[in-house]
């Protein structure tokens, strides 16, 4: 037999100790992460939903994403969506929730819903059967004036691309921004993807007038933007909120100016432009709403306009897209003496302030002057069209009025 020889030398302690707070450190680490990704990290989840309303009449403009009828169911129902989450146990995780499009059917009505939460991912199932029996029983209660059926509910999680895809395809709509702009004095710098229905357009690559994008291949604009020349091919329309580098540039395949439109004159300044290809909708880059012909803005409602012109008389002009709130002015007190003195037309709309200061100016021409509506969609209500110098006393700026070209933009664009 061989003798055994216990030559081993056993380790030191310090080593042992080092090992075992090594081990110990590793598994820290690992819970740590663990915990922090399931329960911790909130992540943000998108829902699609749909529910009937019954007891309605059938009537087609329930349809249309801009009428009176759709906006008013529309906006109770989001009214009780959001009072419901908020009153609920996971108000902190709610973060949005809208009504995307009703569809008519003979007696009821399907309303197709989307919605936003923030939740960690532990808790992401409870969250979507705490969101669904929110909902059912928000649908269950009667008290308010229409009839909800709580078992047509259906509540399906979509993918963020797919959730924003929504919303880009809708007007006047914004994914991301919060409900609220800041209202600066004077003009101010916009974010990316603010005003994403505005577009400049440029001749010979150069910024000349701004431009309201309304579907996918049209665009409106003012019919004086083209006074140089009537060809498309010197003109450029660029997204983004940069003149240069901008988003996206597109080529204009037709211009069609307003018929009664006569170069010089302040009337009918309109005009809508063609695109050679289509517009891929994104964050940043979707369509404005037009309003109804006969929906009105009275004097006094804010307003926004968006541009790159001038940021005074002759001034200086910006790289990044302005915006001013301003406010819609009463026709008589625009045509007052001191004011114009007549020369604005029904189909013309006054905004700013008789104080001056906040204004549109050279390089606007052409761009929208847009109104959230209570829902926070926003509508274009004014094309900026004229004005004497910018921002003077008792001289605000002239806008087109949108509601009075309504007609025409459908006659032209079948919008
Ligand atoms: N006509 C000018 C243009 O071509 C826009 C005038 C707007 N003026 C004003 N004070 N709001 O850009």
């Amino acid at each position: 037999m061989r003798p055994v020889t216990t030559s081993r030398t056993s380790l030191p302690l310090w080593i042992i100790a080092l090992i075992v707070f090594g081990v110990l450190a590793i598994l820290g680490i690992t819970i740590g992460l663990l915990v922090h990704f399931l329960a911790v990290e909130k992540m943000v989840y998108y829902y699609q939903g749909s529910f009937k309303v019954l007891d309605i009449p059938y009537n087609r403009n329930y349809e249309r994403e801009t009428s009176p009828e759709n906006n008013y169911v529309s906006k109770i129902l989001e009214t009780k969506m959001v009072d419901a989450f908020q009153r609920s146990s996971i108000y902190r995780q709610y973060i949005n929730s809208q009504v995307i499009t009703l569809v008519p059917e003979s007696n009821s009505m399907t309303a197709h819903i989307w919605l936003v939460f923030k939740a960690s991912r532990s808790m992401k199932e409870n969250t979507r059967r705490r969101i669904e029996s929110i909902l059912r029983d928000m649908l269950s209660d009667h008290s308010g004036s229409l009839t909800t059926e709580p078992n047509s509910l259906k509540l399906v999680e979509i993918s963020k691309a797919n959730a924003e895809k929504i919303i880009n395809n809708r007007c006047g709509r914004r994914a991301r921004m919060s409900a609220t702009y800041d209202r600066v004095k004077g003009g101010s710098s916009a974010r990316e993807g603010e005003w994403p229905w505005q577009a400049s357009l440029k001749i010979n690559g150069q910024h000349y007038c701004g431009a309201s994008l309304i579907s996918d291949r049209y665009l409106v604009t003012a019919a004086h933007c083209f006074q140089k020349t009537l060809n498309p091919k010197n003109y450029t329309i660029s997204f983004g909120t940069r003149v240069t580098p901008p988003y996206m540039q597109h080529y204009v395949q037709r211009i069609t100016i307003h018929e009664d439109y006569i170069p010089g004159e302040h009337h009918d300044d309109i005009a809508v432009v063609l695109l050679t290809e289509k517009v891929l909708f994104r964050n940043d880059v979707h369509r404005v709403c037009l309003p109804e012909a006969t929906q009105v803005f009275p004097p006094g409602e804010g307003v926004v306009v968006t541009g790159w012109g001038a940021l005074s008389y002759n001034g200086k002009y910006p790289e990044l897209l302005q915006k001013a709130p301003v406010k819609i002015i009463d026709t008589n007190a625009c045509n007052s003496w001191e004011a114009y003195n007549g020369l604005i037309q029904d189909t013309m709309l006054c905004a700013g302030y008789m104080e001056g200061n906040i204004d549109a100016c050279q390089g606007d021409s052409g761009g929208p002057l847009v109104y959230p509506n209570s829902r926070n969609i926003w509508y274009l209500v004014g094309i900026v069209s004229w004005g004497v110098d910018c921002g003077k006393i008792n001289k605000p700026g002239v806008y087109m009025r949108v509601t009075a070209y309504r007609n025409w933009i459908a006659s032209k664009t079948g919008i």
